[in-house]
């Protein structure tokens, strides 16, 4: 496909997510290289909505190490269930935080990230990567994020 993204400025963030997804899967399908396809949908998402960083870290014996990013420099390498990202993966679950001044053990790359969400990405029923979306907004994100984030890395498999 083009590389052109359509995004609708000015729309709800569910319209732009809605916008975004058939690009997203347009750019994925056909190409079985997990890290262009992790690039890619760091960047759009960055793109489309300017969060101050997105990124995955991709699971590595019991570490988490980073992968494709858009944003400032990031901390490399995070322990199982450190941080906000090694919480999502040793709890298998999608989080949440509103602020990450009060997430206990939150690794902070940058005093500039207000509030945070981080999707794990599932491979045959194993976490094998996280997406993390930092904001210098606080409560940037909610359940429509996670939704929507949640459909994007679907198209993984
Ligand atoms: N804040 C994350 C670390 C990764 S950076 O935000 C890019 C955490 O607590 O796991």
């Amino acid at each position: 496909m083009a590389e052109d993204l359509h995004i609708p400025y000015g729309a709800s963030k569910e319209e732009i997510y809605k916008a975004l997804y058939p690009q997203l899967q347009a750019l994925i399908e056909g190409e079985p290289d997990l890290i262009a396809n992790m690039a890619n949908i760091a960047s759009v998402l960055k793109e489309a909505f300017h969060f101050f960083w997105v990124g995955f870290y991709r699971v590595s014996g019991e570490q988490l190490v980073l992968g494709p990013f858009q944003g400032p420099p990031a901390c490399t390498r995070i322990n199982y269930g450190k941080g906000v990202c090694g919480t999502a993966w040793k709890e298998e679950r999608t989080l949440i935080v509103p602020d990450v001044d009060k997430f206990p053990g939150h690794i902070a790359c940058s005093s500039l990230s207000r509030s945070e969400i981080v999707v794990p990405v599932r491979h045959r029923g194993a976490v094998t990567a996280v997406l993390d979306v930092d904001s210098d907004r606080l409560d940037h994100f909610d359940e429509t994020d996670a939704f929507y984030l949640g459909g994007i890395i679907e198209l993984f498999r």
